[in-house]
Parts: structure tokens; C-alpha cells; sequence
């Protein structure tokens, strides 16, 4: 794994992470929580995938005008989920477009949740868009539902012309050391030894992927259901909405394949945990 890569310069525009497929995040280097938000340019419409929390708005806003496009083109608003630090400024965006053919499309199992952010626009569920939606040149973003990873209404937008999958918390990391792209070193791949890294590195990257799964995900067998159904599409960038991109191949199959063998995800562990405490609170009585 290289040392993180990131300039001061790096990141301070939009990045095309795909034909028309543009990362306008930023480098949150106190958080270490990265929130990706994405926009997708089709000819002179354009949609936001998870736009991110209020305070990031004007940044966010800022990138999105650098890639050309202004707010009236946005026709869609998908949030993946009903999480703050995706839906916050999605006022802040209705505000900016003042379109009233805009929708806001997610779950309807999110939709209770979301009008709490004073919305005005109509929120679309997937059902109802029969889980496409499609642009006036019948380009299709396809959304599939990976239930309880980690809300009852998550789930994921597929690309079919780049072959993007946005992920949302799926994928997604915590950690101090970012790059927008994950790299890994050729002999940290089928790494056995991930909790103590044999090169010494002060931060495994896939190691803070299986952490943060550990911790956000609700169980090992929700899990396991979601990257099920993502195994079915024919992705080749996975975006997530915290953490890095992963754009190769290698890369993609063996973070997957970690993922999907994880154990003591989320209340897993948390049981797990408990039961070993309540253990050792008994034989230190029996002592
Ligand atoms: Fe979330
Ligand atoms: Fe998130």
C-alpha cells in the first residue's frame, strides 16, 4: 500500500470517474468520514446520487457547476438511503434547482424518514419507477434493494452505459488515510494478516473496509443477502458513498470476497461480544 497520495491540489475539482460520471466530494481530512456524493451528465440532464449533508452543500454545489452543468439541468434527486450526511442539503439543492418537475426518488421504506428534511419536492419510490430510472435518451439507472445494509430501504444504483455501481454505505470506509481511488500494493492482495499488517503500515485500507461493515451493517446475514444481489449485476467501478472508489479488477474480487466471508457483522458482534463478557463476569465470580 503506497503512502496516501493526496496533495493539497489533488481533489479541489470534480474528478470524471467514468464518461459523464463525476465524483464532486471533497478531501474531509478532520472527519475521516468521506462522503462521496456523485453526479451523472447525460447529455443536458443531469442527477445526484446521496448529495451529502448541509454544511458540505456549497462545496458540493461549487463542483457540480465545474463540470458545466447548472442546477435547472438536475431532473433527480436518489438518495440510497435516509442518513444525514447523504440527505441533509437536499433543501439546499431544491432551493438551487427550483424546478417543479423535480423529483426525489428512494425506497419507500426511506420516505417517512426523509420528508423530516423539509423537503417540497415529490418523493418517487422505486416501485413506482418499476426500479429504473431513465433519461429523455432512454440511458437507465437501474436501483436494486440491499435490505438492513445497513437500512430496511437501502439500496444500490446501477450504471448500465459505464458500468458504474453506486453503492452507497456498501463498500464504503473509515479511516484517516484517503485516497479517492483504492490502490493496493501487488503482495497486500490475499494479505492473510490484515489486523497486523507484515509491512508495518500504520493503516490498512481494507482492513478499515471490513471495520467499518463490522460496525454499520446490521448483521452478517444482511450482509451477506446485499452482495448477493450486487454479485448479479455486471459492474466494474463500485462507488461508494464513504471511503474510496474501487476501479480494478483484482482489487474489486478480493475486497468482494473478504466481505462476503465476513463473520460478527453489526448485532453479530454485538452478541458475540456480550456473551464473552458475560462469561468472563462468571468465572471471575466463580472465583
Ligand atoms: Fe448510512
Ligand atoms: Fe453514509
Amino acid at each position: 500500500m503506497p503512502e496516501s497520495s493526496y496533495t493539497e491540489t489533488d481533489y479541489e475539482s470534480a474528478v470524471e470517474i467514468a464518461p459523464g460520471v463525476f465524483w464532486v466530494g471533497f478531501y474531509d481530512a478532520p472527519s475521516g468520514l468521506h462522503c462521496n456524493p456523485y453526479l451523472i451528465v447525460d447529455g443536458d440532464e443531469a442527477v445526484v446520487i446521496d448529495g451529502g449533508s448541509r454544511p458540505d452543500f456549497a462545496t458540493v454545489m461549487l463542483k457540480i457547476l465545474q463540470t458545466g452543468v447548472i442546477p435547472q439541468q438536475i431532473k433527480a434527486l436518489i438518495y440510497q438511503h435516509y442518513d444525514p450526511d447523504l440527505c441533509g442539503s437536499a433543501p439546499n439543492f431544491e432551493d438551487a434547482i427550483r424546478q417543479k418537475d423535480l423529483k426525489i426518488i428512494s425506497a419507500g421504506e426511506n420516505m417517512m424518514f426523509i420528508r423530516h428534511y423539509s423537503i417540497s419536492s415529490p418523493v418517487v419510490s422505486l416501485s413506482k419507477l418499476k426500479f429504473q430510472y431513465e433519461f429523455s435518451s432512454g440511458r437507465k439507472l437501474q436501483f436494486i434493494k440491499t435490505p438492513y445494509s445497513h437500512s430496511a430501504g437501502s439500496f444500490v444504483t446501477f450504471d448500465h452505459q459505464t458500468g458504474v455501481l453506486f453503492t452507497s454505505d456498501l463498500f464504503g470506509s473509515y479511516g484517516v488515510q484517503w485516497e479517492l481511488f483504492l490502490h493496493l500494493a501487488a503482495d497486500c492482495i490475499e494479505c492473510k494478516n490484515l489486523s497486523h499488517c507484515p509491512r508495518k503500515l500504520p493503516n490498512c485500507p481494507v482492513n478499515d473496509i471490513l471495520n467499518f461493515h463490522r460496525n454499520i451493517m446490521t448483521s452478517t446475514r444482511a450482509l451477506k443477502y446485499s452482495l448477493e444481489q450486487i454479485a448479479k449485476m455486471p459492474f466494474k467501478i463500485l462507488a461508494p458513498q464513504h471511503g474510496s472508489i474501487i476501479d480494478d479488477e483484482n482489487l474489486i474480487n478480493y475486497v468482494f470476497k473478504l466481505l462476503a466471508s465476513l463473520e460478527d457483522v453489526g448485532i453479530d458482534r454485538t452478541i458475540k461480544d456480550a456473551h464473552q463478557f458475560d462469561y468472563g463476569t462468571l468465572n471471575n465470580t466463580d472465583l
